[in-house]
């Protein structure tokens, strides 16, 4: 196999990926199935091309890039992320992993030829839960953790379905089977860290010990809307009101009960949403996250039922509806061990860290050894167009990657 590689660094890659879906200066936004997804994807795919993987897509528009090993049957061991973003999200999100996983397959077909094991690239589909109501569509439908059923009736905010978009994208659903994969011995993914740790410790690379356990929910409060000038305070049922109390009951409970779990409101919607109406209802979003079940358990358990007493003593309509349920998770120690080794040898300052932000190795973490390692985040900002890491510590990751796909496949 004629392996062309290129000396793309890995800033330019970055660069050169971001443009797909990033207006100017207002950070990437690459949904799950937009034009600038599939520009992406497809882009990746001429890349991996023109490396010389054999690169495809399976039936929900995960995008592999595959080395085969010298080994016949071998198992593979499969590194990579996901390439959508949030919305006005960065460049690093997702995108970097897959690109570090690029870089490292070609310097190890450059420096030692084909593997022993199998080596594949991956691009997941989605990761994010930015478009739909759903997370992981891309890594859990190749574990088998999600089939047509639960996309049936998800729409994004402009009312499309995920099953047209995905038709629309070049995925028809009429095609769809569960891109199952029973082959997977390890997975492997590199992520820049979206906090301020490894910052603050000055380490540039974190091995990732554990990774948080997240709940999503969508709570709709109904009240009634009224005039704003004529109804007295004490006759109002005001969605916009409990909703407030709301906010600040969960806040001040995640404050005070300890400081891991973390508790963000990220969207609200009122309606009618004019200033001189009281609001008929509110849709907020809630996303919950901390390393232990139960911690997450006795903190749902206290503010639903603060919620639903102060729902029920003033009549309001109410519903929660929980949309995600992912369990908090350790990875491998054993691969933890070797990356330890390979940053001590290397003389790369390191941590172990948990990770508060979600990642496809939680999914792959409950199938197979699984390693998460990260990179710093300047000033520990992400989901932002200021998401930021410098271009040392992102060739540190490359280099350490490298190191640890050719202990486990060469
Ligand atoms: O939200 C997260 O934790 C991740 O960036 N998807
Ligand atoms: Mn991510
Ligand atoms: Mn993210």
């Amino acid at each position: 196999m004629a392996m062309q590689v290129k000396n793309d660094s890995v800033a330019s890659m970055i660069e050169w990926l971001a443009k797909y879906g990033k207006p100017e200066d207002e950070g990437v936004t690459r949904l799950l199935y937009s034009p600038a997804w599939t520009e992406a994807q497809n882009a990746l795919k001429e890349k991996m091309d023109c490396i010389g993987l054999q690169a495809y897509f399976d039936c929900v528009g995960n995008l592999f890039g595959r080395l085969p090993g010298t080994t016949c049957n071998s198992k593979t061991i499969l590194t990579g992320s996901h390439i959508d973003t949030v919305v006005k999200g960065g460049k690093y999100d997702g995108a970097y992993g897959i690109i570090a996983s690029l870089l490292a397959v070609e310097r190890l077909v450059k420096l030692y030829g084909l593997p022993k094991k199998t080596i594949e690239v991956v691009s997941f589909c989605e990761e994010e839960g930015s478009r739909f109501p759903i997370t992981f569509w891309g890594s859990r439908n190749i574990n088998n953790m999600y089939s047509l059923n639960d996309a049936a009736n998800l729409i994004d905010s402009d009312g499309v379905s995920l099953i047209q978009a995905m038709c629309d994208a070049g995925f028809d659903s009429k095609n769809y089977t569960p891109p199952t994969r029973t082959d997977i011995e390890t997975f492997i993914e590199i992520h820049i860290e979206q906090g301020i740790v490894l910052e603050k410790n000055q380490k540039t690379i974190g091995i990732v010990s554990h990774i948080v356990g997240q709940r999503r929910f969508n709570i709709k409060i109904n009240g009634d809307s009224n005039h704003a000038g004529t109804t007295p305070m004490k006759y109002r049922k005001d969605a916009i009101t409990l909703a407030a109390e709301f906010i600040h009951f969960t806040t001040d409970l995640a404050n005070e009960e300890n400081s891991d779990l973390v508790a963000t409101f990220g969207k609200i919607l009122a309606k009618p949403n004019v200033p001189n109406v009281i609001a008929e209802e509110v849709q907020i979003s809630l996303d919950i996250r901390h390393h232990d079940d139960a911690a997450l358990d006795h903190f749902c358990e206290r503010i639903f039922s603060y919620l639903k007493d102060k729902a029920a003593y003033s009549d309001f309509k109410l519903s929660i509806k929980q949309w995600m349920d992912v369990k908090p998770i350790a990875m491998d120690a054993d691969l933890n061990r070797c990356i330890e080794e390979i940053t001590t040898i290397k003389n790369i300052p390191y941590q172990y860290i948990v990770s508060g932000a979600g990642h496809d190795s939680q999914v792959f973490g409950s199938k197979c050894p699984t390693a998460l390692l990260f990179v710093p985040s300047a000033g520990g900002i992400s989901h932002s167009p200021k998401e930021y890491t410098n271009t040392e510590d992102l060739e540190k990751g490359i280099e350490v990657l490298t190191e640890l796909l050719y202990k486990l496949a060469y």
